[in-house]
């Protein structure tokens, strides 16, 4: 784990972390659309591989996520996030780093992970971490707008 400045933990998610959850992901991410709404999200995955929803933690308050899925062919990466203040010092890195070995422990071999075609900086980020862009059309089919 990467603590260059900051002394952080990373741990997975529990309820208790909850309302720092969505104060980060209000902060980080403005995607007003109801399947993405914080606490959907969060219910959501506590109900599927819970064990892959992790938060970074500085003296207990959340500072950094990130979740992961394995579908069993691949390792899907979401809601990588760091809060403001605590850019730039390696943490969102770990928290990467920290959910691909959890995805390696299950056998997965590749991870895979969209970024919005205009969001340089992620780009960077992850470019930063290996991944690679590559020669692909990415396709959704939204199934519910709502719970
Ligand atoms: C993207 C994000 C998670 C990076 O978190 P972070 O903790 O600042 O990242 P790190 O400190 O681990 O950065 C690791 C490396 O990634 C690259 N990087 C990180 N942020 C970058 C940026 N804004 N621009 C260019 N490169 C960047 C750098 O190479 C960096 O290493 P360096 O600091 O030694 O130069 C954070 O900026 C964030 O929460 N953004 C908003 C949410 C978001 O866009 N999430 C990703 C899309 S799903």
């Amino acid at each position: 784990m990467n603590s260059t400045l900051t002394k952080i933990e990373i741990w997975p998610y529990c309820d208790l972390d909850r309302a720092g959850v969505v104060a980060l992901w209000n902060e980080a991410f403005a995607d007003p659309r109801a399947h993405n709404l914080p606490d959907l999200v969060i219910t959501r995955k506590m109900a599927v591989q819970r064990g892959l929803f992790f938060v970074a933690l500085v003296d207990g308050r959340v500072v950094g996520t990130t979740m992961a899925g394995y579908d069993g062919v691949r390792g899907w990466l979401h809601r990588v996030a760091v809060s403001k203040s605590y850019r730039r010092q390696g943490i969102g890195r770990s928290l990467v780093e920290h959910a691909v070995r959890a995805l390696k422990a299950m056998g997965c071999a590749k991870v895979n992970l969209q970024v919005r075609a205009d969001h340089a900086e992620a780009e960077a980020f992850y470019a930063s971490l290996g991944f690679g862009v590559e020669d692909r059309v990415s396709m959704g089919l939204t199934l519910k707008e709502n719970v």
